[in-house]
């Protein structure tokens, strides 16, 4: 079945094929659903993949991220430092412990990640730690992050939600910081619908993550039904943030995918790039990247702020559906009444979050739907570029 949709070319469509129908079917016929050998084959794969000692999948990358605050022990007398531009899950699970949220700007519109100098700028006498954001598969500077933290005794979580299989000078983004924490959302490279993953070497946090996964316990239904565990203790006041058994396996099946999948974005970016190289009115972040990048989404600056809700209603009218990434989280009502934020405390992130326009980036397109989106998108600046009446 297909949902109906006014766009010939969405901005995302998950790479679902039969091999994830069947590994969902079979663990639903096992009749063993939740927390069973599903997960852990999940988990090992995951930390294989990534050459990480722990991986330890949950219920979305929100989840995560609350979990890698939550065993730092951070607390409502801390802040910790976090992009604004990103979605609002990096800085609600900041929020979720009682610290506060200090948000660092970008660097500027050839790269739109965190700015060292800028968080550097931000660390007080309370500053507990640094959350990064790899936006859209880009990494940041991780060795200043990383010097930084090391000075200042602060720790480090890698929101790699938007960056699996991308590398940071050879290492693994998600992997370099102290916690790493992924999304399996549905328009993420790979997808288990709702999901993600948190990452680490140190065993001590693993354990904790581990149990505060599931309520603070510390057997999980899995270990009681091999026989390992007959009962259980409750050490702390843990969540449930606990995936299932067919999310899981339909993880194990994109992960196989993701490599060749980020393949072949890669070689939809040089098309997308090759093209926009020759626009005045648009200009491209990032480019390429000399290393291996997870390319999840494709975003560009239009030279004019004002002008972008026309693109994307025109290009809406051409077919082609576009996206804003991200709204600057500092200027949402919750963070402006609870925080005192206003507009000008991060003029690049705030002159960026105007501009940018978020166009179709999947596995499953072909060189002609980004001819195509190449092509509706000159003509969209040409329309509205244009006064009326020439
Ligand atoms: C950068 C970033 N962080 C966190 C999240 C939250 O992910 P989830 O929906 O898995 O909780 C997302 C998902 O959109 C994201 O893009």
């Amino acid at each position: 079945m297909t949902t109906s949709s006014p766009f010939t070319l969405r901005l995302f469509e998950p790479d679902i094929g039969s091999e994830e129908c069947q590994a969902v079917l079979r663990v639903l016929e096992s009749g063993m659903l939740s927390m069973g050998a599903m997960v852990e084959t999940f988990e090992d794969a995951f930390a294989r993949f990534l050459g990480v000692r722990h991986a330890i999948a949950v219920s979305s990358a929100t989840a995560a991220l609350h979990l890698a605050h939550h065993v730092m022990g951070t607390g409502t007398e801390d802040e910790v430092i976090v992009p604004s531009l990103t979605f609002v899950a990096t800085a609600s699970s900041v929020v979720y412990t009682g610290a506060t949220p200090i948000f660092a700007d970008i660097i500027g519109e050839q790269d739109l990640n965190i700015d060292p100098d800028d968080v550097a700028h931000r660390i007080t006498s309370r500053t507990r730690g640094i959350v990064v954001v790899h936006y859209a598969g880009y990494p940041v500077d991780m060795d200043r992050i990383m010097h930084l933290a090391d000075q200042h005794g602060l720790y480090v979580v890698e929101d790699a939600s938007h960056a699996p299989g991308s590398d940071y000078h050879g290492k693994p983004l998600g992997t370099i910081g102290h916690v790493g924490c992924f999304s399996f959302y549905t328009n993420k490279n790979m997808t288990t619908a709702e999901g993600g993953m948190v990452v680490t070497n140190d065993d001590n946090l693993a354990q904790r993550m581990r149990r505060m996964r599931s309520h603070g316990m510390t057997t999980v239904t899995w270990d009681r039904i091999r026989g390992h565990a007959y009962s259980y203790d409750v050490t702390d006041l843990g969540f449930n943030y606990r995936i299932d058994e067919m999310r899981a396996a339909l993880g194990i099946v994109q992960l196989n995918r993701l490599p060749a999948s980020n393949k072949r974005r890669r070689i939809l970016m040089e098309n997308y790039l090759t093209g926009l190289s020759q626009n005045c009115m648009i200009v491209v972040p990032f480019g390429l990247g000399v290393e291996n990048v997870s390319y999840h989404i494709c975003p560009v600056l239009l030279t004019d702020g004002m002008m972008r809700e026309s693109v994307m209603t025109d290009l809406r009218n051409r077919g082609v559906q576009t996206s804003i990434h991200y709204p600057p989280v500092h200027l949402f009502s919750l963070y402006r009444e609870r925080y005192g934020c206003r507009s000008g405390m991060l003029p690049i992130t705030e002159d960026v979050t105007q501009r940018e326009l978020t166009l179709p980036l999947y596995p499953s397109m072909c060189e002609a739907d980004v001819e195509h989106v190449l092509d509706a998108l000159e003509k969209s600046l040409t329309t509205v570029a244009t006064p009326k009446g020439i």
